[in-house]
């Protein structure tokens, strides 16, 4: 076929069983575990492997990173923390790629006395909730970290909070989605169709028009861009923007920090995690920003000048990469999994800060509703028509 020929649009592709809108790591397991299933099975991206998981420090924080009225969150957060082992294991197997997968745990410290209060609530949050952690002195803290500020006051220890690389995590399963048999559309959806009030596939911006069984949106915080979405189905998603550091740790500084280390400064998480291979992540800004992926100076310096209130000694460091990206924030934190008002037409979207944990658990849910048409019990919390019911509700 010629250049020019394989240019003309097409509309009338092969059908799929299930298209999956997204080629991020998300969209991937979904795909991942659908072709898995036996399903014929496409995801439409126009650079799969690449989004937020590009950013993202990736940690597995269940613990660190419960919010007060996240209870329901959290059953599936841990859920997904349990599950990490094995999916790992199984993601390495498919994919012959190491995941840098670090149960390393986690400390969350205090910087003054205000910090340490608070830092007191999230421990008396934790407890009730029934998670493992412990309050340390910040002398405790030190000898765990030696490189954090003496001024420290004291510190949660949450040695069930692990890491994964979200990038090596992206590459896995792009590896693992082309071996299952996946099929790869590396261009932008621009409409969803709908035929006979059913989703029907997608219409691309070179015109092509892809039809499938069901159609899964998994693009992230662009999900919302998406046209063509009947009224009734609520996609309440919006980008919150992140900006992220990665500095380097030379041999001559290692070990820098034996686990991930986290503080809220001045009302903002900071966070610094260490990597086996010698990265150090710190992150992140949270902004309201709209589709900006703009590194700013005040976001860098602010960062900075976080991470170094708990670790003085990043300033020796080499600054390596500066990169943003946008979480795809929902009305209340939590994924939009599994089926719409509209037949045939599925979410996996709304994971905001949590998409590299929730990752396996997403795809064992995608899995079970893509071939039985239910959500496993526990992704059930997370039906997307929760928020259609409540626009119904205040009308
Ligand atoms: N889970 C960390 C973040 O979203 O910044």
């Amino acid at each position: 076929m010629s250049q020019l020929s394989s240019k003309v649009p097409s509309t009338a592709t092969a059908p799929h069983d299930v298209l999956v809108v997204g080629g991020g790591i998300i969209g991937l397991v979904t795909a991942w575990r659908s072709a898995q299933q036996g399903l014929r099975t496409a995801v439409v991206d126009p650079a799969p492997g690449r989004g937020a998981a590009q950013v993202a420090a990736g940690m597995l924080a269940a613990v660190t990173e419960l919010h007060y009225g996240e209870e329901t969150l959290l059953a599936l957060n841990l859920a997904s923390a349990d599950r990490y082992p094995s999916f790992a294991e199984e993601l390495t197997e498919a994919s012959g790629e190491d995941l840098g997968y670090r149960s390393c745990g986690t400390l969350s410290v205090a910087l003054d006395a205000d910090d340490r209060a608070h830092l007191r609530e999230v421990h008396a949050l934790q407890q009730r909730a029934g998670l493992a952690s412990e309050w340390l002195s910040g002398r405790e803290c030190r000898r765990l970290e030696p490189m954090l500020a003496p001024g420290v006051r004291g510190g949660l220890r949450a040695d069930d909070d692990h890491q994964i690389d979200p990038r090596r995590l992206a590459k896995a399963l792009l590896i693992a989605c082309e071996r299952a048999g996946v099929t790869f559309h590396r261009e932008w959806a621009a409409r969803l169709s709908v035929i006979r009030d059913r989703a029907a596939g997608v219409a691309l911006t070179d015109g092509t028009e892809l039809t499938a069984g069901r159609t899964v949106l998994a693009g992230g915080s662009h999900t919302a861009l998406l046209t063509g979405l009947p009224e009734e189905v609520a996609v309440p998603v919006r980008p919150v923007k992140g900006q992220v550091l990665r500095l380097r740790i030379p041999d001559a500084y290692a070990p820098f920090l034996q686990r991930t280390v986290r503080a809220v400064v001045r009302g903002s998480d900071v966070y610094l995690v260490p990597r086996e291979n010698g990265e150090l992540v710190v992150g992140a800004t949270s902004e309201e920003q709209g589709y900006d992926t703009t590194v700013t100076a005040g976001g860098v310096y602010e960062l900075l000048r976080d991470a170094h209130e708990l670790i003085p000694g990043i300033t020796e460091l080499p600054l390596v990469e500066t990169i943003a990206g946008l979480r795809p924030g929902s009305p209340d934190n939590a994924p939009l999994l599994g089926p719409t008002a509209l037949p045939d037409l599925l979410l996996a979207t709304g994971h905001h800060r949590n998409g590299v944990l929730l990752t396996p658990v997403t795809g064992d849910a995608m899995a079970q509703v893509l071939t039985t048409g239910e959500l496993p019990e526990a992704a059930r919390p997370f039906t997307p028509k929760r928020f259609g019911a409540r626009q119904e509700q205040t009308v």
